[in-house]
Order: structure tokens, then C-alpha cells, then sequence
């Protein structure tokens, strides 16, 4: 029996490998690298002793999803594959609803025909909008505010009706708050194309001297600084959320949503000054306007995954820091 991992060769899809691949279990990624190459397989191998099986194939094409579940024996999918730029998402709203949506309909679909009913989602914290007040509970309400967060809540939406269709599927979507850091070997690590839309990328990024300084997006939020606040995580804790949650799928009747977060906030600032402190590296920045759609603060409730999945945030803000960094340092210009 084998775990498929689409989008398997991204940032957290990576991480996840390795902790699959520690944990004994046989792992076939499917990427059609549109925002990754299989040079992360090379440091996955380089980390873990073992090489997933690894299909370039898109998810919207159904052929050849049908071809990967005709060859493998595939009991359980994590399903990272999407586009995830919020910015570009309203520049190219038509890409991101074919992608991410028509892209899990067609895998959900193939799924079906092979009779594989058991799912974990990558689901984003942007599913809350912006009207409520952390922390974030799994029973809030749910909107959004741009396509990418569409798709998202869309494919919930897609999720929760297939499950009540059908009592056979048993599905977790994770509601990832803002994943940072990297493996501690400093081998794999988040490498996004262009100028970094998030915070971390772009401080390391500035701290390595690619990028002359930062742009903090507002001082005026009614926070502890003026800065944003967000609920950081070790992507390290993310990937191992999900190899609980797949262990607790056997307890899942139907689709449940849960927060994967460690229920702190943290500001930019005080992001600024622990990367410092950390690498000892100046972070040149500048405050400038809001970013239009940002809100002051998010940070999770973690009750749930504390106690559905028996799953706890291990690392703290130090570990993330300092991983980003190890990763950022050793990497200057990622698998480059
Ligand atoms: P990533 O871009 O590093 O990984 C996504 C992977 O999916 C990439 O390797 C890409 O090549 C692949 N992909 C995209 N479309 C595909 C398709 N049609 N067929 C096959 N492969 C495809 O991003 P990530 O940060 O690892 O995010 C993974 C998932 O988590 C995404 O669904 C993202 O929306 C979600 N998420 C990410 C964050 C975050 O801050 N990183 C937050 C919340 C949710
Ligand atoms: N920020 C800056 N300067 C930058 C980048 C970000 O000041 O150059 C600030 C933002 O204003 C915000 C904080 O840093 O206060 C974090 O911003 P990110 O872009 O890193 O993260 P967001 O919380 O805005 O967005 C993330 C994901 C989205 C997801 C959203 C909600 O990138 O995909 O969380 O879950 F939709």
C-alpha cells in the first residue's frame, strides 16, 4: 500500500516526504513542477536514505492520474498540488480555478473510479476571511477575499458534500496557518520563484543579500507593535500534522476541518528582530502602506488537532528562525 503525495516536490509536500519516508512508508509523489523541480527528491534522498516513487503529471490530466492509480497500489492521498500566490491569484483567477479546483476534481474523481476514499487536504487559514477575531475556531464561519482563497474554500466546500454523498470517505482538510522554517539539515526548504510574497523568504532573502530591505506592511494595526501578527509553524511540525492526520482517518466519518497552527501570534517585527538576533545578519526594512487584504492579526485555536490528532506544535519561534536561516545561508539561491 502506498501514500500518494500530490504536489510532493513543493516546500511543505518536501517535508512531509522525509517524515513519510522516516516513517516507513511507501510514497509516490505525482508534480508537474510548475513551482518546484526533483532536486528536492535529490535532498529528500540525501536526508532519508530513499527515494519516492516520482511521476511528473498534472493533476487536471486524468489519463494519466488513472495510469498513477492503475500502477500503484494506492490507498491514501495528501493532496498539496495547487498554485498558492494570493497577489497572482486575482491577476489569473481563470489558472487558479482550473488548477486547484478543477485539479481535485478530476483527482477526486479518479479517486472514486479506484475506490481510494481516504484524503487529507491542504487547507489554508484564509478560509476564516476577515471578519473574525482570533483565535480561530474550526466552527467559525468561512469566506474569502481573493480567488486563491476561493479555490480553497471552494474544494472544502466540494469535500464536505462528497463525504455527506457517500459515508465511505473518510477526509481531513488541515487549515494550515503560516507555515516558515526548514528541515534541520538545511537540505530542503521553501524556494519560491521571483520576489517572495511572504514574510520569512523575503527576510532571508535580505539577510543574504539578494534583496536590499524589507517593506513592513504597516505600523498603524491595532497590535502589539503596530505590525501584522500571524500564527507561525514549523513546517517540520506541519509535515508531521499530516502523517497524524492520515492516522486518524480511520476515526473520520466523513470530512472534518482542522486548524494547524500553534496559537501564537507573532509580528513582523518581532519576526524581524528573532532573525537578528538569530543570524546575527542585520535585516534592513522599511514601514510602508498596508498591503490591501491584509488583516492585524491571525492565530489559531490548536484545540482540536491537540486533541484529534494528538498532535502538538513541538518547535518554537527559535527553531523556526533558526532553520530558515541554516536553509536560506547554506542555499542562497535555493536548489539553484
Ligand atoms: P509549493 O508551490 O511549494 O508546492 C505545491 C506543489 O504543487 C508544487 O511543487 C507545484 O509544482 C505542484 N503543483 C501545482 N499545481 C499542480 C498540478 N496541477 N498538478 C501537479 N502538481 C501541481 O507550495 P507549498 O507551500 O508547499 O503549498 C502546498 C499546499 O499547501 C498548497 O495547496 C497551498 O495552497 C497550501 N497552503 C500553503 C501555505 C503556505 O503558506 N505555504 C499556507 C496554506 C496552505
Ligand atoms: N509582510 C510584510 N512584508 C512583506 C511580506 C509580508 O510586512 O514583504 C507582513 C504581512 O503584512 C503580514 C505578515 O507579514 O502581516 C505575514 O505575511 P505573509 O504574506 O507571509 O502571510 P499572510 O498571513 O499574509 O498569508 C499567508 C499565506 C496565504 C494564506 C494566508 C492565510 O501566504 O496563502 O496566510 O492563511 F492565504
Amino acid at each position: 500500500m502506498s501514500l500518494l503525495i500530490t504536489g510532493g516536490t513543493g516546500y511543505i509536500g518536501s517535508h512531509t516526504v522525509v517524515e513519510l519516508l522516516n516513517a516507513g512508508d511507501d510514497v509516490v509523489v505525482v508534480d508537474n513542477l510548475s513551482n518546484s523541480s526533483t532536486k528536492s527528491l535529490d535532498r529528500v534522498e540525501q536526508i532519508t536514505g530513499k527515494r519516492p516513487v516520482f511521476i511528473k503529471a498534472d493533476i487536471c490530466d486524468k489519463q494519466a492520474m488513472q495510469d498513477v492509480f492503475s500502477t500503484y497500489d494506492i490507498d491514501t492521498v495528501i493532496h498539496f498540488a495547487g498554485l498558492k500566490a494570493v497577489g497572482e491569484s486575482t491577476q489569473m483567477p481563470l489558472e487558479y480555478y482550473h488548477n486547484n479546483v478543477t485539479g481535485t476534481l478530476v483527482l477526486l474523481d479518479v479517486m472514486k473510479q479506484f475506490d481510494v476514499k481516504k484524503l487529507v487536504f491542504s487547507s489554508s487559514a484564509t478560509v476564516y476571511g476577515e471578519h473574525n477575531v482570533s483565535p480561530l475556531v474550526e466552527s467559525m464561519p468561512t469566506s474569502a477575499t481573493n480567488p486563491y482563497g476561493q479555490t480553497k474554500l471552494m474544494i472544502e466546500h466540494i469535500l464536505f458534500d462528497l463525504a455527506n454523498s457517500d459515508a465511505d470517505w473518510s477526509i481531513i482538510s488541515l487549515r494550515y496557518f503560516n507555515p516558515i522554517g526548514a528541515h534541520v539539515s538545511g537540505l530542503i526548504g521553501e524556494n519560491p520563484n521571483g520576489i517572495p510574497n511572504n514574510l520569512l523568504p523575503f527576510v532571508a532573502q535580505v539577510a543574504v543579500g539578494r534583496l536590499p530591505q524589507l517593506s513592513v506592511f504597516g505600523d498603524d494595526y491595532d497590535t502589539i507593535d503596530g505590525t501584522g501578527v500571524r500564527d507561525y509553524i514549523h513546517v517540520v511540525d506541519l509535515a508531521t500534522a499530516h502523517l497524524k492526520a492520515v492516522a486518524a482517518l480511520s476515526k473520520v466519518n466523513g470530512c472534518m476541518a482542522i486548524n494547524v497552527g500553534t496559537g501564537n501570534g507573532t509580528s513582523v517585527l518581532q519576526i524581524v528582530n528573532k532573525f537578528k538576533e538569530v543570524s546575527g545578519v542585520d535585516i534592513a526594512y522599511q514601514i510602508s502602506p498596508r498591503r490591501p487584504g491584509d488583516i492585524a492579526t491571525v492565530f489559531a485555536n490548536a484545540d482540536l488537532a491537540n486533541e484529534f490528532l494528538h498532535w502538538h506544535a513541538e518547535r518554537d519561534l527559535d527553531d523556526m528562525i533558526r532553520d530558515t536561516w541554516r536553509w536560506q545561508s547554506q542555499n542562497p539561491n535555493g536548489f539553484e
